[in-house]
């Protein structure tokens, strides 16, 4: 482990783990919420750390959005994932985070990046949660830096805006649904929220929602297709709710699109306190997964179309639709101008 962290400076960390089976899934690849997790824990510390190098209450940070984010490639048992963390940009209550992984063989020493994410977390006073600290602010290599991260924070402040809150509910399947229906392939979990899922102060880590996150959209896209599959990106999430210990968290997800190769699968986290029952059910956290089903030799296959029955599936199947038009010209118009 390597880091920095003198008062003002850009705070760094580097964290490294070797990955055991209980990482992946049944072939070997590192499951994407394993990798999910690994992020949000070097952000959360990285933050955390840098937003108490001032006078006055402690803090912990608090995951509010993870931009975008792309599975570059695949990682497997054996090989050790590199987190590096770094904290790069600061506003007057929130704090950007830039992580990278990278895969190491450590038989051959090849290293490849595997993902690339940008994360902004929240000071929070842990004498009260719902008090949020000014952050100390970095100092910048250069004007055109700051200027940057900037842009970066008027920018995803402005679609936060325009984002609102999910309350769609996920509706129970018919009994006995079609093959490739969004019914047949639709799945939860449900999760008792403990003291190993929580802060300082008794609320669940990001990564550890977006770990259950990917774990049942997993399971929607391979009951879908009945290969083996990765995740292939997960959208901007934005948490929009604290879920507190104790707490039962429903975790649903259904398949809303299909193109040739990818599967979208909507992923909604339904919260049940069982203790403050007055504050009654709320919905924590959504996001759009997106999935690829693997041949035995890891490359993408083609994917079985999803049969949409009624208005809010083919809404929903025309809303993915757009949205992986959108993503693919993007990532194209990324590549072209990496070349
Ligand atoms: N993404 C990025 N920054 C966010 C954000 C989001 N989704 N929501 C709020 N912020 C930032 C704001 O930009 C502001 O910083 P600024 O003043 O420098 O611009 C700061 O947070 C406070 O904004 P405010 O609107 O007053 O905060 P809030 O009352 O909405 O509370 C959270 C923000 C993050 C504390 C609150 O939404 C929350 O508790 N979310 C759950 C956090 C959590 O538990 N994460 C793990 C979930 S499993």
């Amino acid at each position: 482990m390597s880091e920095s962290s003198s008062p003002g400076a850009p705070c760094c960390l580097q964290v490294c783990r070797l990955m055991r089976p209980e990482d992946t899934n049944i072939v070997g690849n590192v499951h994407g919420g394993t990798i999910l997790k690994m992020i949000e824990e070097a952000g959360c510390i990285v933050s955390t750390r840098h937003c108490n190098t001032q006078d006055g209450d402690h803090c912990v940070a608090a995951l509010a959005r993870v931009e975008k984010t792309e599975f570059l490639s695949p990682m497997f048992i054996g090989e050790v994932a590199h987190v590096s963390a770094e904290i790069t940009y600061t506003s007057q209550r929130s704090v950007e985070v830039q992580a990278h992984v990278v895969a190491e063989n450590i038989l051959t020493g090849a290293k490849k990046l595997t993902n690339k994410a940008a994360l902004w977390y929240v000071p929070c006073s842990l004498k009260n949660v719902e008090e949020i600290k000014d952050v100390p602010p970095i100092t910048y290599a250069s004007p055109e830096l700051e200027e940057e991260g900037r842009k970066r924070y008027e920018t995803q402040k402005a679609l936060r805006q325009s984002s609102n809150e999910r309350s769609d509910e996920v509706v129970a399947p018919p009994p006995n649904p079609e093959k490739h229906t969004v019914g047949f392939s639709q799945s939860s979990l449900i999760h008792l929220v403990g003291p190993s899922d929580c802060t300082m102060n008794d609320f669940v880590h990001g990564g550890v929602t977006m770990k259950l996150m990917d774990e049942v959209a997993g399971i929607v896209a391979a009951r879908h297709c009945n290969t083996n599959i990765v995740t292939a990106c997960v959208d901007a999430i934005n948490f929009h709710r604290k879920i507190k210990k104790g707490s039962v968290v429903k975790v649903q997800g259904r398949m809303t699109f299909t193109s040739n190769r990818s599967m979208e699968i909507e992923v909604i986290v339904e919260v049940e306190p069982l203790v403050e029952v007055d504050k009654g059910k709320y919905c924590a956290v959504s996001a759009f997964f997106t999935f690829i089903s693997l041949d035995k030799k890891n490359r993408p296959l083609p994917v079985p179309l999803l049969k949409v029955e009624g208005e809010d599936e083919e809404r929903r199947f025309r809303e993915g639709n757009a949205r992986y038009l959108h993503n693919k010209e993007k990532r194209l118009a990324e590549r072209e101008r990496q070349q």
